[in-house]
């Protein structure tokens, strides 16, 4: 269909099921087990349901904010997702191309399909992108990656923790076929293809990365370090004592622990914790998984996210419509969001705070 049928993040996920190779629509889609965690992520939100304020002036409303220090025009980014290219010729290029069109944060994987420097030559001057990195067991390769960011402009460096060994996805292996020419040059040769997509990235990922070592990443630069995958409160306060920028709480869209909570419920039981340690303004939250919507996104903030990530839906929309598609993606969450802001009765980001939201069916530890 033309890309102005589409309305909804939904829409460009049930065309991608439709048209995406078997083997891409595998790879991206699936989720550990029995996939528990991939639909709870999406479900919380469910539970969490509005309180809306009336007679506000809501003719203009300003849906910008701050993440990592950088200005942006929504309080959403672009999360890292691995092998873009497995959907679209164009791969993270054309998320690139579409963000920037947007003035959308993108974050790009240590496992993108192009190169680093394909993808930050994709951006226009100015663009903010943030690098995904995964600790390799060959600590130099991981520091000259971080050099590179700074030579980059990149504004953040988001240390994936949460997958030191990967998640069991039966749809990926079952397809036990990746095409070389998805994955980036450097790291073509190493590759072990005989167990499907997912399997074939993870020698590239060092099992013994402990707390220590986030503190020698702090040391090597002055870019926000960000630690991506926290699952609990305690490790949130963990982070925020070593010094850390920022965390995602995430499951990584459901991908690795089968039965990790929602990031909505850690994060809804992370708020209270954390200003009871005084270190609430230390330390910016972002989540991510199972986001669908604007109003989706106006929860997590509510509940004291800075930003929401999206993985799967940057996917889909690159897959099918390309850099068109991410463009239409991110026009679509901000018309909700905005829509969202106006019949909540708030006409800023800084507004939304848990007065706005009933979370009576959260489950909270
Ligand atoms: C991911 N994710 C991910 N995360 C990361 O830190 N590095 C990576 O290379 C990847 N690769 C990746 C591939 C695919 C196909 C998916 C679906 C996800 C996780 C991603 O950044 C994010 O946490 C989730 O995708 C969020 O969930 P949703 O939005 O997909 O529900």
């Amino acid at each position: 269909p033309p890309i102005t049928q589409i309305f909804n993040v939904s829409d460009f996920e049930y065309i991608a099921k439709k048209t995406l190779a078997p083997n891409a629509w595998a790879y991206y889609s699936s989720a550990a087990d029995d996939e528990v965690t991939l639909r709870e992520n999406h479900y919380a939100f469910h539970r969490v349901f509005f309180n809306p304020r009336v007679l506000v002036d809501v003719t203009e409303v300003d849906t910008s904010t701050t993440m990592l220090g950088s200005k942006t025009s929504v309080p959403f980014y672009c999360s890292a997702t691995a092998l873009a290219r497995l959907g679209h010729e164009e791969g993270e290029k054309g998320i690139a191309r579409g963000c920037g069109r947007q003035g959308v944060i993108q974050m790009f994987s240590t496992l993108a399909s192009y190169s680093f420097d394909d993808i930050t030559d994709a951006a226009e001057p100015g663009q903010v992108q943030w690098f995904q990195l995964y600790v390799n067991p060959d600590r130099s390769i991981s520091y000259n990656l971080i050099e590179k960011c700074k030579l980059k402009n990149i504004k953040g460096i988001f240390v994936t923790v949460d997958a030191p060994v990967l998640g069991n996805r039966e749809k990926d292996k079952r397809m036990k076929y990746i095409d070389d020419a998805d994955i980036m040059e450097a790291q073509k040769e190493k590759v072990d293809r005989s167990q499907g997509a997912a399997k074939a990235l993870t020698s590239f990922i060092d099992t013994s990365l402990t707390w220590k070592d986030i503190g020698d990443f702090k040391k090597q630069t002055n870019i926000p370090i960000v630690i991506k995958g926290i699952q609990t409160p305690e490790d949130v306060i963990l982070a925020a004592k070593h010094g850390v920028d920022a965390v995602v709480i995430s499951n990584h869209g459901g991908r690795q622990l089968e039965f990790a909570r929602s990031p909505l419920e850690v994060l809804h039981d992370t708020m209270p914790i954390l200003k009871a340690h005084g270190l609430h303004d230390k330390i910016e939250i972002y989540i991510d998984g199972g986001v669908r919507r604007g109003t989706d996104i106006i929860k997590a903030l509510c509940l004291g996210a800075k930003g929401v990530g999206l993985g799967r839906a940057f996917l889909y929309a690159n897959s099918t419509y390309g850099e068109d598609g991410v463009a239409r993606l991110c026009q679509i969450l901000r018309a909700e969001i905005q829509t969202g802001m106006r019949l909540l009765g708030v006409q800023k980001i800084s507004e939304l705070g848990p007065e706005f939201i009933d979370t009576r069916n959260l489950a909270a530890r």
